[in-house]
């Protein structure tokens, strides 16, 4: 935050009241760049660190099985007396990935015991009971159907009387829980991952964001009037996320091609926040033909997954 002089501002701006900034915020460190940017590659699994790899499959079922693969992996991964963490996504992006889970559990003993899974985010002001709360999607869509506790299920608190200390709590559960193992994404038509909204800092941390009128629109379908989709939300920040050991992206439909061409082949911007991927030692963008259709590189794509190597694992 500023300390001193802005150019065109007398004075010192913390005592401009419309311009003194939180004072949470004056107390935060400097900058957490390198700090999380170290801690994101350092706990990368056995040093791993690889180019993003982005595979392109026919549809939102095949995504779902690679997917499902990842996330049974970390979770075999763990060992006895281990409690791997996963962090999961909502929207309609994983429901394939989340119903092929539901069906190895029941159908080929796949077990979740121990694990504990972390929200991305949260609705501000929905009560954690309403059935379209982040908590509710997840135990209704995923974990409800695993051998995983309620009590291992965690999430921002949507519903705290302050969610700024809300975010800032989770933000501190989220680094007392370890490393996350794996965390699942989806991406917005406009960049977004979590609730990163374009402009988001890189680095930031959990905190309350404001939704974009867009992101509003594209979440009504899940709400009896647009309406009642809020206009804030607690979601981790994109430090937050880089954190995590390995970052899965997925995508299917046309109306993500946009957002994922930007995220995998163009710049690394905060307005297209999902682009903090191509930063990641270990990411894995999986979408379907339709998703893929204005990546410029996708015949490599294509051609790297042809020719992936046994021992090269996702
Ligand atoms: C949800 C989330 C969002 C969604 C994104 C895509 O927890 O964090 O980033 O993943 O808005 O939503 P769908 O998958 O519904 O298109």
């Amino acid at each position: 935050m500023p300390t001193g002089r802005m150019p065109g501002v007398r004075g010192d701006v913390r005592e401009i009241p419309h311009l003194r900034p939180p004072v949470d915020l004056l107390e935060q460190p400097p900058c957490p760049f390198h700090a999380n940017w170290s801690a994101a590659t350092s706990s990368a699994p056995d040093g791993w660190s690889a180019d993003m790899e982005v595979v392109i499959l026919p549809g939102p079922d095949d995504c779902g099985r690679v997917v499902a693969d990842i996330l049974a992996r970390a979770v075999g991964n763990g060992g006895a007396g281990t409690r791997p963490t996963l962090g999961l996504a909502t929207g309609s992006s994983p429901l394939t990935a989340y119903r092929e889970l539901i069906r190895r559990h029941r159908e080929e003993g796949l077990s979740f015991a121990g694990v504990r899974t972390v929200n991305l985010d949260e609705y501000v002001g929905l009560p954690a009971d309403h059935p379209e709360s982040y908590r509710s999607v997840i135990r209704r869509e995923l974990t409800a159907h695993l051998d995983i506790s309620d009590d291992d299920v965690h999430g921002p608190d949507g519903s705290a009387s302050d969610p700024l200390v809300a975010a800032r709590e989770y933000e501190q559960q989220l680094r007392d829980g370890g490393p996350v193992a794996v965390q699942l994404l989806g991406i917005g038509a406009n960049g977004h991952i979590g609730f990163n909204e374009p402009g988001s800092s890189l680095t930031s941390l959990t905190r309350v964001k404001t939704l974009t009128e867009q992101t509003r629109r594209d979440n009504a379908r899940f709400f009896d009037s647009p309406d009642d989709v809020p206009r804030h939300v607690i979601t981790q920040g994109l430090g937050t996320i880089s954190r995590a050991q390995h970052l899965v992206l997925t995508a299917s439909g046309a109306g993500k091609a946009a957002a994922v061409a930007a995220a995998v082949e163009g710049p690394l911007t905060a307005s297209c926040p999902a682009s903090v991927l191509q930063l990641h030692p270990h990411a894995t963008v999986v979408e379907d033909e339709a998703a893929a259709a204005a990546l410029e590189r996708a015949d490599y794509y294509r051609y790297t997954l042809e020719h992936k190597l046994p021992h090269q694992p996702f």
